[in-house]
């Protein structure tokens, strides 16, 4: 387990919020690229990052990327076509992927066509391609965008589900949450997010503030309390309703 506590950045709306999430990115990307060539990324559905990937596909801020060089993932998916409105595929890829240069090959979803178990497998198949790594490493990936839900899921890691036991797999199928859309999910692994450079939660709005106390005071039982890589930053970019601290957005 790491020892150094979270950053925790509190903005005063949620635009602030996304603005400040855009410039972690960017700087993210800047140093991936500068390092080791390429900038993987993992991101998160949802309806929180949406402006941040609107930002993002801003004319300013994609002359900031080498999207040429830049590698897109899913934290999770859900298990619909991926032009239903519920796909996290379809959300990124219609606000930023959509509007961006980056060549189709560096876009890697999940495949949900093959069904939750198959897709699982397929994904995991894809990640370690990318990477070039055996069987027991893991993936680092610069950047993680994750979410949480108000029962303190993150990615498709629900409170009490197998998932989070999971020790030996990257990806893995796994049954709905409690939350909507009732459907099944694949997710990446607790060992894979703790295994990034970078892992950045974006929280907005005050229904989301007594289940951030939980996370952020590490209570066990709440699984965005899990993810804490052990040799990466953790981020989490709140605005002031879900810090607890004014109106919501
Ligand atoms: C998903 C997401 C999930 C999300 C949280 C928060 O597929 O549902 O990847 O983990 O980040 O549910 O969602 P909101 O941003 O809508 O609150």
């Amino acid at each position: 387990m790491r020892d150094r506590p979270p950053w925790v950045d509190v903005a005063e709306s949620y635009e602030a919020m996304s603005q400040r999430a855009a410039e972690r990115w960017i700087a993210c990307a800047a140093e991936a690229m500068d390092q080791r060539g390429r900038f993987t990324v993992a991101v998160s559905g949802g309806s929180t990052p949406r402006r941040l990937y609107e930002i993002l596909a801003s004319p300013e801020d994609q002359a900031r990327m080498d999207w040429t060089r830049t590698d897109v993932f899913w934290t999770d998916e859900r298990i619909v076509p991926a032009d239903d409105p519920d796909s996290n595929y379809r959300l990124v890829q219609t606000t930023l992927l959509a509007h961006v240069p980056i060549p189709s090959s560096n876009i890697h979803r999940v495949r949900t066509e093959l069904g939750a178990a198959e897709a699982a497998e397929a994904y995991e198949r894809e990640i370690r391609a990318c990477f070039n790594i055996a069987v027991a490493q893991w993936p680092r990936f610069d950047l993680l965008i994750l979410g949480v839900g108000e029962d303190g899921h993150t990615a498709s890691l629900f409170p009490g589900s197998p998932a989070l036991q999971e020790r030996t797999r990257i990806a893995v199928a796994t049954p709905h949450g409690s939350l909507p859309p009732s459907v099944d999910r694949v997710t990446l692994t607790l060992p894979v997010l703790n295994a990034a450079r970078n892992a950045v939660f974006l929280a907005s709005g005050a229904a989301k503030a007594r289940i951030l106390q939980g996370a952020l005071g590490g209570d066990p039982t709440i699984p965005a309390a899990l993810v804490r890589p052990t040799d990466g930053t953790l981020y989490w970019l709140l605005d002031t309703a879900a810090a607890g601290a004014g109106a919501g957005r």
